[in-house]
């Protein structure tokens, strides 16, 4: 029997339309352009600012805009995979939510949560699924509102992330393309450096909690900066090895978005040119799980079958990893 592989047939995305800029920020907190260009390399975020609307609101308009640039039919999902650290509500899923809004009602849906890593980790999963041929076509969306759990009052964190949702296709090919090969990891030693301290069952949320800001994020920025660009560079290290990948034959690095100078080191490693890596952190920042579909979203018309892909990510945990795909068709 010829091998099943998994290859993302269309990639969808959203961001909110409301934009806060390095200009803004420095009237909101002790901050400037020029630093947060320098130190992160954001210009700009966009946030979901309207009230009542949370991580499905996003996660939805790019669902929707996937299965229509697919011409997918709802009712043909067999599956919908959503990673989020920053779910609509505890109970039930975000993904249960995004299924029922978007009529996928012959699948099942399920959250995966790996923080800024979930997308990569959620997309191995369903590769599993498609190669186990028990499943046909997969929707994986990435979507965080993070603006919901950071305190705009910290200097050092709020200036990277922003609001974001991506959502792409998975389906099984025999042809030579598609998933081939990951390499993911977890350290739980990363917890004191970057969580949100209260709002689960270890420390539900109380007045206390409230007051001193500990249901919003905790990042440790410097400590979580050393990991990321070790574990990153690592993990690239790894997977362009055992594939015999290096810099002519790679045609795509798509790197986490949390600080350019993390990107940056990434492509070092691998001696990659940076017009090959895809960058979009300037005007959306960190969107935590959207920031690899996104990436994809924005760069797709680029992409030709047959593409050498390199995926990698970090995130609280610590999660990271990196993947190698050959891409599945032509985006132009
Ligand atoms: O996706 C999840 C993973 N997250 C990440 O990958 C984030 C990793 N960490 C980072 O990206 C960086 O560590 C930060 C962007 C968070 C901070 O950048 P840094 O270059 O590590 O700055 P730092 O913490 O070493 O601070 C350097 C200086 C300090 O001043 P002093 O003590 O040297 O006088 C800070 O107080 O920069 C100051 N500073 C700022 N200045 C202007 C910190 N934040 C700001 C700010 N504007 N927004």
């Amino acid at each position: 029997m010829e091998k099943i592989h998994a290859i993302i047939t269309g990639v969808g995305g959203y961001v909110p339309e409301y934009v806060l800029d390095n200009e803004q920020l420095s009237h909101m907190i002790d901050t400037s352009d020029e630093w947060i260009m320098a130190r992160i390399g954001v210009k700009e975020r966009r946030l979901l600012n309207e009230e009542g609307l949370g991580t499905s609101y996003m996660a939805r308009k790019a669902v929707k805009q996937l299965l229509e640039k697919t011409n997918t039919d709802p009712l043909t999902v067999d599956a919908v995979i959503c990673s989020t650290s920053t779910p609509d509500y505890q109970i039930p899923s975000t993904a249960s939510i995004i299924l029922g809004k978007c009529g996928m009602t012959n699948a099942h849906a399920f959250e995966l949560s790996a923080a800024c890593s979930g997308w990569l980790f959620a997309m191995d999963q369903a590769a599993c699924m498609i190669e186990s041929g028990r499943y046909k076509k997969i929707v994986i969306v990435g979507a965080d509102k993070m603006s919901s759990i950071i305190d705009y009052t910290d200097r050092q964190t709020c200036p990277i992330f922003g609001d974001g949702a991506g959502a792409t296709l998975v389906e099984p090919t025999t042809e030579d393309l598609g998933w081939r090969d990951s390499y993911l990891r977890t350290d739980g030693a990363g917890l004191p450096f970057l969580c949100i301290k209260s709002g689960g069952s270890a420390s539900p949320v109380s007045s206390f909690a409230l007051e001193h800001k500990l249901h919003l994020l905790h990042q440790e920025g410097r400590t979580v900066f050393k990991f990321a660009v070790t574990n990153m560079s690592d993990a690239v290290g790894r997977i362009a090895e055992r594939n015999n990948l290096n810099k002519d034959n790679i045609d795509w690095v798509i790197p986490h978005q949390a600080n350019v100078r993390i990107i940056d080191a990434v492509a070092k490693r691998l001696d990659m040119p940076m017009e090959k890596v895809m960058i979009n952190i300037q005007h959306y920042g960190n969107t935590s799980s959207a920031t690899l579909p996104l990436a994809l979203w924005e760069y797709e018309k680029q992409l030709r079958k047959g593409d050498n892909l390199i995926f990698t990510a970090f995130g609280a945990g610590f999660t990271w990893g990196a993947a190698y795909m050959k891409w599945g068709y032509d985006g132009a």
